[in-house]
């Protein structure tokens, strides 16, 4: 096919009629998880190997049409969704599922960008090992969607961020050319550490087509509790000790509020053994025998101490799987009470009491018909700082009060979710000259024609 004909026939030509997607079969695709952000594309491919994305960002760079990579579409920052001029094309990684070795040895899998979390976390789960990335969105969200926004989740507190799990990265770059680093290695400090452009960029710089991630041991037992807190003082308390008690086996501190208990039980059906104002979902993991013994006592403690007022320790796998069950339906049930503004922060653990109060206060005083739903990664200082029945016309001034409170105590406006197109404005109005300075030289430096995953994360330039 000459380099002249038209894109959507050179696509058609490189992919096959069947994998580019155009009118109505696009609907999927064109429309983010919460249904915030609807984008019209010019076409949807869905190629079936490396060699076909590198072709297809070839002939889409040499055209001049920009790209929007997509994977599952569970980002919460509208990183995936294009803009509405018809011009953009997604590309999707879903057909792109293998997942190519299993190394139980050198605890290692190697996996195509489209395979989902859930089929990744089964097939290790089979050799024993654990790929320890874990949310709620795990049955849709896909390997390169999470390396792409360098995703938390519930077991960050242990295990590290995505970043922490990436060994080898295969890249297709902006002009289309391949970078192959699928190194199974644990240490690699030969020259610049390539892949870490890519983990977290949210596919503005390249696209994922397959990596390697870390694996860990399968722990063999597991203790779950769901606790009642009086406050939030007791909570991080509460952390301290555990932290001392059971240190590197913890694997999960998670908060949520009465109010999200709440939604749970009017939107899902489903409800929490334990309530108060704040709840506290923990978990720890090890192989070794004498976990159990160690939270019964952590609890003791917490009690003694005034730190918890009521709780429940899973006596089965089936009982702690359903106290996740709770935690896990937290956004869906927001989404079906109406939605909320979202604000992933992150503050140092230390301050974080101070930040709820100052919060709170802040929002009786801006927006004082809001509900809020706050929950989230306690363990990481980040929380989900979700805010409900705002009137439109107060939302930026909500944002914008709540990220000036979040930089005032050293945080981050997105601890997790990336910032997308949600967020990128913001970031942009937070951020210092030398940073904004250095995401533009580094955007400029892999995509000079600014085609990948254009107005998302990088300001577009005023
Ligand atoms: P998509 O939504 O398809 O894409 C996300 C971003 O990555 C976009 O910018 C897209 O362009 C880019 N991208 C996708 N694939 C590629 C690729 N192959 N190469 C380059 N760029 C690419 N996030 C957390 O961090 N922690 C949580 O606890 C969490 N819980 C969630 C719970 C629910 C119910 C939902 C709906 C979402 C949750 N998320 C959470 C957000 C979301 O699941 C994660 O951001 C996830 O990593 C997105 O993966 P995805 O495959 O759906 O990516
Ligand atoms: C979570 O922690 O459950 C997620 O980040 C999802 C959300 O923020 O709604
Ligand atoms: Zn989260």
């Amino acid at each position: 096919m000459p380099g002249d004909a038209p894109l959507l026939e050179r696509l058609r030509a490189i992919c096959g009629d069947a994998a580019v997607l155009t009118g109505g079969d696009m609907a999927a695709y064109a429309t983010d998880w919460r249904g915030m952000f609807h984008g019209r594309p010019l076409c949807v491919l869905r190629p079936a190997g490396t060699e076909e994305v590198a072709r297809c960002v070839a002939a889409c760079a040499e055209a001049g049409t920009a790209i929007v990579p997509q994977g599952g579409n569970t980002g919460l920052a509208g990183g995936a969704t294009p803009d509405e001029s018809g011009t953009e094309v997604i590309l999707a990684l879903d057909r792109m599922t293998a997942i190519r070795r299993i190394d139980p040895v050198g605890m290692t899998v190697e996996v195509e960008a489209g395979t989902i979390l859930q089929t990744v976390q089964d097939a290790v789960r089979n050799e024993n090992r654990l790929l320890p990335i874990s949310l709620a969105a795990e049955g849709s969200a896909r390997i390169g969607g999470l390396i792409a926004t360098n995703a938390g989740g519930v077991d960050v507190l242990r295990y590290g961020m995505t970043r922490a799990l990436v060994l080898g990265l295969e890249v297709v770059l902006p002009d289309g050319q391949i970078l192959s680093r699928l190194r199974h290695l644990r240490k690699d400090n030969a020259g610049y550490d390539l892949k870490q452009l890519f983990i977290g960029t949210e596919g503005t710089l390249g696209i994922v087509t397959a990596a390697v991630l870390r694996l860990v041991p399968l722990p063999r037992h597991r203790a779950t509790a769901l606790i009642a807190v009086p406050d939030i003082a007791s909570a991080i308390a509460l952390y301290a000790r555990a932290q001392n008690e059971i240190g590197e086996a913890l694997s999960a501190f998670e908060l949520i509020s009465g109010a999200g208990l709440d939604l749970i039980s009017e939107h899902m059906g489903q409800t929490a053994p334990v309530h108060a104002d704040w709840v506290l979902l923990i978990e720890a993991g090890s192989s070794l025998p004498g976990l159990r013994e160690a939270a019964e006592k952590l609890l003791e403690a917490a009690f003694e101490e005034g730190w918890a007022t009521d709780g429940v320790l899973a006596e089965s796998g089936a009982q702690a799987d359903a106290l996740w069950q709770l935690r896990e339906s937290l956004t869906e049930a927001e989404g079906k009470a109406g939605g909320a503004i979202k604000h992933d922060i992150s503050v140092p653990i230390p301050g974080m009491d101070a930040f709820l109060q100052e919060a709170g206060a802040m929002l009786r005083d801006v927006a004082p018909e809001a509900r809020l739903n706050v929950f989230g990664h306690l363990g990481d200082g980040n929380l989900h700082y979700n805010v409900m029945n705002v009137a439109k016309e107060d939302a930026a001034r909500v944002n914008a009060a709540l990220h000036d409170m979040v930089a005032a105590h050293h945080g981050s406006i997105s601890a997790e979710h990336g910032l997308g197109q949600y967020r990128v404005a913001e970031w942009a109005r937070l951020a210092g000259a030398v940073e904004h300075d250095l995401t533009h030289r580094i955007k400029d430096a892999l995509d000079p024609a600014g085609l990948m995953n254009p107005g998302k994360v990088v300001p577009t330039r005023g």
